[in-house]
Formats: structure tokens, sequence, C-alpha cells
């Protein structure tokens, strides 16, 4: 049969990321604009920079992915766009820029949930995975546990009462001065340090497989400045590690609960925090000793990336949006 092949936007929050994919599998292109260069003085994501800086990416991002597919546009079967969740400014520019495409071609255009790509971001690193599973999403903006029940088809589990797991991450990052965005950069600090070091909290939420991160944030936050007001040197290797220990305890016990009280017996992890390599291997031992399979997308499709997207969309074929599709920056999963 002759392989249907999707050019997807990813323009959410600070990544202008296009790809090609085909038969919602197999990736002919990848590319991705990180802006992190220009948000790195503020300490975070500047929505109005994000959103200018998209502007005068996405014509660049989309002529790079069909030149490293080897493609013209006139090859693609359909369009997909991520029209939510996210910035909504950000999201407007991919959703206008491939409005645009989608009118001047004819071609279809598949509006995508941000989150089920990063979940169908598992599809192309396992192309044998197929529903039901459960997935753990853990981002920057969202940590949910859902069963995939069909492709497109989701229960909402759990998710977080407060912060998002990436959010967490980033925060503790940011005591120990570490660069935006924190999380990788207080991976690679806790590599030597002791996870033992600082007793911090295992915050409950009240639902079953619901997390709460604020708690344990704080706790960690006072910590570190009574270190400071003793006027003590931060040991920051071993900070780091109790911290990140912490956060991957808390992410494997409701996951882990999850998956048993579900039946099912394939665990998927998606969203940039499941890049951690503590959150990877813990996963692995305890699913492991569970005789649970887990799959993990393959770390550069972990973090925000536009084949993702083109995946998810592959599996809604069938339901191309008007030309007034609009941006929803809460849209919800399920
Ligand atoms: O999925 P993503 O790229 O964007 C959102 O949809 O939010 O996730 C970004 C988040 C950031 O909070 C970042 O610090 C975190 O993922 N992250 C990590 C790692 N790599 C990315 N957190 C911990 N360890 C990592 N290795
Ligand atoms: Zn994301």
């Amino acid at each position: 049969m002759k392989p249907y092949r999707i050019l997807a936007l990813e323009t959410s929050c600070d990544e202008a990321a296009a790809a090609v994919v085909e038969d919602g599998r197999r990736i002919l292109s990848n590319a991705v604009f990180s802006q992190i260069d220009l948000h790195v003085l503020y300490g975070g994501v500047v929505p109005e920079i994000a959103s200018r800086a998209h502007v005068d990416a996405c014509d660049r991002m989309i002529d790079r992915a069909l030149t490293e597919a080897g493609m013209k546009l006139s090859e693609i079967d359909a369009l997909a766009v991520t029209y939510g969740p996210g910035l909504v400014g950000a999201l407007l520019i991919g959703v206008s820029c491939m409005k645009g495409v989608s009118f001047a071609t004819g071609k279809p255009l598949i509006p995508v949930n941000h989150i089920e790509g990063h979940v169908s971001a598992n599809f192309i690193s396992h192309p044998e995975l197929a529903p039901p599973f459960v997935c753990l999403v853990v981002s920057g903006g969202h940590s949910h546990l859902v069963i995939v029940n069909d492709y497109g088809e989701y229960t909402l589990m759990g998710q977080t009462a407060d912060d998002a797991a990436g959010e967490a991450f980033d925060k503790g990052a940011r005591v120990l001065g570490l660069p935006y965005p924190g999380g990788p950069h207080l991976s690679v600090l806790a590599e030597g340090g002791n996870p033992a070091y600082l007793q911090l909290p295992r915050p409950r939420a009240e639902g079953k497989y619901d997390f709460s991160f604020s708690g344990l944030k704080t706790a960690f936050i006072n910590a570190c400045h009574n270190l400071e007001q003793k006027g003590q040197p931060l040991p920051k290797q071993d900070l780091a590690a109790s911290y990140q220990q912490a956060i991957v305890d808390c992410l494997c016990e409701k996951t882990m609960l999850a998956v048993k009280d579900s039946g099912l017996k394939t665990l998927c992890l998606a969203g940039g925090v499941s890049a951690n390599s503590l959150l990877r291997s813990q996963m692995a031992a305890q699913a492991e000793a569970r005789g649970i399979k887990l799959c993990m997308p393959e770390i550069s499709l972990c973090t925000d990336n536009a084949a993702m997207i083109a995946s998810a969309a592959y599996y809604r074929r069938g339901q191309a949006a008007p030309l007034d599709l609009n941006a929803v920056p809460s849209l919800p999963l399920a």
C-alpha cells in the first residue's frame, strides 16, 4: 500500500518544529529549532518573544523538514498542527501557518492535542506498540496518568494537584543557580550526589493516582535557604540528587499503583521529564520486577518535537479541521 505521509508543525511553547512521518511510525525528517537561547536571560519562557520567534522560524522549519525528507509539498498526503494546550500566541502562529498551507495546497489539516503528541512519540520508538496501555505523561506543564484505551481514546486516571513534574524540576534547579530549563541541568548535577543527603517529604495528593509537588518544592527551597542563612556552602550535587530522588519516587509510586489497578501489562512514559535518566532506570527496574513491559520514547522524542504530532495525526486521519480552526490554550486530553 502507498505510504501515508504527514507534514506536522509544533509551536506550542518555545520550540518551533516541523517533521515528515510516514504511516505514523517512520520519521523521514524531524527538524527542531529551540528558542532556549532567547529565554535563558529571563529564567523562563517569555510568551511574546516565543510568538515572534515562531513567526521567523515556521517557514524555515517546514522547508528544512521537506528538504531532509527529500520531498516536495505536493508529495505530502496531509498536514498536522498542534492546536493546544500551550501558549496561546505561540499556538496561533503554528495554527495560522498551517491553515495557510492547507488553503494553498488543498490538503487536509489535522489538529493535534500536544499531550496526545507526547503519548504518540512511543509509537515511533516502539513500532510494535498498540493500545491499550497506561501512560505517564510528564512535561513542563502536565503530569497525567492516563489509560490509552485505543488510538485517540483516553481515560484520565490522575493528574497533578498543583505543579507539573517538569515545573518542580525547573523551580528546584533555579534555587541551585542552574539555567533554564533546569530539569536536564539538575539531572546532570545529581549524578555524583547522595540522594539520601536531605530527607524530603513524598507529598500525597487527595486522588489515588494524583500527584502533588508544591509541598516537596517548598520543603526543598526552605532547606536550601536554611543552609544559605547558616553561611554554609550548598552541597549542590547532594541537594540535586535528593530532590530528583523525591520527585522520581512520587512518580514511580503512583504510576505502579495505576498500572496494577488497571490490570494492563504495558506502561509508556512520555513528555520532557521522561528524558530523565533516574526516572527511566527506576521505572525500568520496577516494571521488570512486576512483569510489566515498559516503553519510553528515545531521548530526542521526549521533549517537544513535530514527529510526535505527525504520529498522533496519523490516527486521526479522517478528522480534518475546517479553516476556522482556532488555538485552544487549555485543551484537555480526556
Ligand atoms: O515536554 P516538554 O519538552 O515541554 C512541555 O510540553 O512542557 O517538557 C519540558 C520539561 C521542562 O520542565 C524540562 O526541565 C523537563 O521537561 N526536562 C527534564 C529533563 N529533560 C527535560 N526534567 C528532568 N530531567 C531531564 N533530563
Ligand atoms: Zn511538550
